[in-house]
């Protein structure tokens, strides 16, 4: 793990392997960590490199509030410090808000696209307002607020009931995050741009991807999105939820595998 300085913060990010740029975007409220198994196996043909966004994980809050243009501005630093001029980006939910952002501003940067339980929408006024309530509540009560309202949510149903392991690891990642990060982050989100506009203006391999029980953004709104972006790959991850890459590595691995072979 290496920290660089970028903007108003310290980025803890790793940057492992040689070739092509190959970026891993974590999902709310976790870190870079939830890409250990992606780090290992695209490492030996790719530069795979991971970062905690701003006040996950190692990397520091800062005083700008941290929208999805800001995590936008700060991938860009992030981007420019490691000297890569363009990169596949590979984003979760989160990951690929902040990814939408960037592409608004960055598209030339961005050399294929990887849209993993996300979507382009914004929130509703309903999801905003309870965004800022779990908010409130988070800096009263800490992380594991955040924890017992999201965890079933985070995990497909066949995880919560066959993997402990799995279960046990997020609940940990969450009860270790800053609840200042955690709350900015949710006003992040509630403030976040609609991004349907670019869809269809999409001109790179993209592929999106979705877990089969994932009832945060379920594979029904994943495919509404996916059918906006011209020449896009769709795949569906069976028995997984909202975090995939965690929940069913092998075969969230081999998917995407594939996807970057084939541009
Ligand atoms: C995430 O997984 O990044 C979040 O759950 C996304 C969201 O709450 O919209």
């Amino acid at each position: 793990m290496i920290k660089i300085r970028v903007n108003d913060i310290e980025i803890a990010c790793r940057d492992e392997g040689a070739g092509s740029a190959l970026v891993f975007l974590h999902a709310f409220p976790l870190d870079q960590s939830i890409w250990n198994e992606q780090v290992a196996a695209f490492t030996p043909d790719y530069r795979v490199i991971t970062c905690d966004w701003r006040g996950f994980g190692g990397t520091s809050l800062g005083s700008r509030p941290p929208g999805m243009d800001t995590f936008a501005e700060d991938l860009a630093g992030l981007l420019d410090a490691l000297n890569v001029e363009r990169a596949t980006l590979c984003a979760l939910s989160m990951g690929g808000y902040g990814t939408f952002a960037f592409y608004r501003r960055f598209a030339e940067r961005v050399e294929a696209l990887i849209l993993c339980d996300t979507r382009a929408t914004p929130d509703t006024e309903e999801g905003k307002s309870n965004r800022r309530q779990l908010a409130a509540r988070v800096l009263e009560g800490g992380p594991l607020v955040v924890a017992e309202a999201m965890m079933t949510k985070l995990l497909g149903a066949t995880t919560l009931a066959e993997r402990p392991a799995v279960v046990a690891r997020v609940q940990a990642i969450i009860e270790a995050t800053s609840a200042e990060a955690i709350a900015a982050a949710l006003h992040g989100m509630a403030g976040r741009a609609d991004s349907t506009d670019l869809l269809g203006g999409i001109n790179i391999p993209t592929l999106v991807l979705v877990g089969e029980e994932d009832t945060l953004t379920p594979p029904e709104e994943a495919e509404r999105m996916a059918q906006a972006i011209p020449g896009v790959r769709y795949e569906i991850i069976p028995e997984a939820g909202h975090l995939p890459n965690l929940e069913r590595p092998d075969e969230f691995n081999r998917l995407l595998a594939g996807f970057l072979k084939s541009r």
